[in-house]
């Protein structure tokens, strides 16, 4: 806790490991209530949400599978624009419920590519799960089914999530110090 620095930026407190990890028993209780009876498949949106996604499942007393997934984006031919795919994806998941785990849903431009390709892959339902969640930045329609933690419109690191690829490898979340 405290004070951190990443390259050219500080970061202070936010999120404290203890809260995190309450609101990820409530977020693994509803799960049970409403997914527990249909073996559903999460999927880990790598690569920010791999602690979040490994603190989830251990919280959650049902049976489950879980695979991490990449988005990856590249530019196809002049008339398909930018094309995504979901890298790692190799099971198949016809009549699956589907847990999406994403560490953070800012824009929902990733969610909306997510969502994209996956809804015509036959899945019987798709849940999406976040640890943080970004109300005023939001533009899409998708519902976000559970959220541990709305925040406002500020970056943040820890727990998973990067600046530049450090501050990930914490237990709580900090939010940057505008200076
Ligand atoms: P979206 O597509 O705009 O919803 O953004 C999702 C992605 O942007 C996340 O998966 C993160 O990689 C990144 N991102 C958005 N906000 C933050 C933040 O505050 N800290 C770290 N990464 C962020």
């Amino acid at each position: 806790m405290g004070i951190i620095k990443l390259q050219d930026k500080r970061f202070e407190s936010y999120i404290s490991k203890d809260r995190i990890q309450e609101r990820i028993k409530v977020l693994a209780e509803e799960l049970k209530k409403d997914i527990g009876d249909d073996k559903p498949l999460f999927l880990g949106i790598l690569n920010g949400s791999f602690i979040f996604a490994s603190d989830l499942i251990r919280q959650c007393d049902f049976p489950l599978n879980i695979s991490f997934v990449k988005v990856a984006s590249y530019l196809g031919t002049k008339s398909s624009g930018s094309v995504s795919q979901l890298i790692g994806l190799n099971e198949s998941i016809l009549g699956k419920t589907v847990v999406v785990v994403e560490d953070i849903v800012d824009t929902g431009k990733t969610i909306e590519k997510i969502d994209a390709l996956l809804k015509n892959s036959g899945a019987k339902r798709i849940v999406y799960v976040t640890l943080l969640f970004k109300p005023d930045a939001y533009s899409k329609n998708i519902p976000i089914d559970y959220k541990a933690f709305d925040i406002p419109n500020e970056f943040v690191v820890g727990y998973g999530l990067d600046y530049n690829g450090w501050g990930r490898n914490t237990d709580c979340i900090y939010k940057i110090v505008e200076e």
